[in-house]
């Protein structure tokens, strides 16, 4: 599926540097990819030619220090911000997502750190908001609530005591459940979190944890934001470090330690040591 398969680059990219050999055999396996991607904000220039695929089915996760340009990248594939120049494609063909509904269509969801969840609905609510089902012009609670049970159950949510409890009266873990179990309901192909677990306990991180495993199972890809190596090597199929405005460094979560990805997360380079060629910032 493609929003605008004619369109190619955006009219910024004209001049740039290329390098598009990478992008050029992403058919296979990979699902989202992005090249030389460029975001501005004034005289900042928060991306600086992002290069990074995420595989269909696989963890993805990206890391890097504090303004490195994490949240702004995920807002450019979200539709939230349009990039200055650069290229995305979805599913090898060239895309623009212009909004959070063009992200949508296409089968990418986000779930924010502030989830945007409505606290006084419940959790039937919050799932189905904005798509409810009627039927005879009233809301087919039924259906509504059959799915949401059949959806939560699929992703082995089992603490939840009702789906009729509001969402404010959650756990931090239960609340990523619900905002990851909307958008599994929503058909996505690619589930983005920025930064799921940071505001969690132990045992609600590794229910997220858990959750992202399962999705993962059920074929959907995950880009994960995190802080927290653990959860990284615990989750992650894949590494991405973004240093900067760019990757300083990714692949395969086997060719990474603690000790490497701290190393490229401070300084924005590679390790020589490491197998695969380096692509310093
Ligand atoms: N709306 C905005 N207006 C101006 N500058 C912004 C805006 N959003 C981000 N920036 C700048 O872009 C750079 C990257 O910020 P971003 O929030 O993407 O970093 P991050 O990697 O998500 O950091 P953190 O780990 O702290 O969440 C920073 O220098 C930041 O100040
Ligand atoms: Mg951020």
């Amino acid at each position: 599926m493609s929003l605008s398969p004619g369109n190619t680059a955006w009219p910024a990219n004209a001049g740039q540097a290329v390098g598009s050999e990478d992008i050029a055999s992403d058919a296979g396996g990979v699902l989202l990819s992005i090249a030389r991607l460029v975001k501005r904000f004034g005289a900042v220039e928060a991306l600086s030619g992002v290069d990074l695929e995420v595989p269909a089915g696989q963890v993805t996760a990206l890391i890097g220090d504090n303004g490195a340009g994490k949240s702004t990248l995920i807002k450019t594939v979200s539709g939230i911000w349009e990039p200055d120049a650069g290229q995305i494609r979805w599913a090898g063909e060239p895309v623009r997502i212009r909004s959070p509904k063009d992200a949508s269509a296409l089968g990418i969801a986000t779930v924010y750190q502030d989830l945007a969840l409505c606290d006084n609905l419940d959790i039937v609510q919050n799932m189905f908001l904005g798509r409810e089902y009627t039927e005879y012009r009233l809301l087919d609670e039924t259906k509504m609530e059959r799915e949401a049970k059949a959806t939560l159950s699929d992703l082995s949510v089992t603490t939840v005591r009702s789906i009729r409890q509001a969402v404010g009266s959650l756990s931090g873990g239960q609340r990523q459940a619900v905002a990851v179990a909307r958008a599994v309901m929503q058909n996505a192909r690619l589930v983005i979190m920025d930064e799921p677990t940071a505001a969690l306990g132990v045992a609600q991180t590794a229910m997220v944890l858990e959750l992202i495993r399962t999705l993962r199972s059920r074929g959907i890809a995950v880009l994960l934001i995190s802080h927290n190596l653990n959860d990284v090597f615990a989750v992650a199929d894949r590494l991405a470090v973004l240093y900067l405005g760019r990757i300083a460094a990714a692949g395969p979560v086997s060719e990474f330690d603690t000790q490497s990805a701290v190393y490229a997360i401070t300084t924005g380079t590679r390790r020589e040591s490491s197998a695969e060629h380096s692509e310093t910032a």
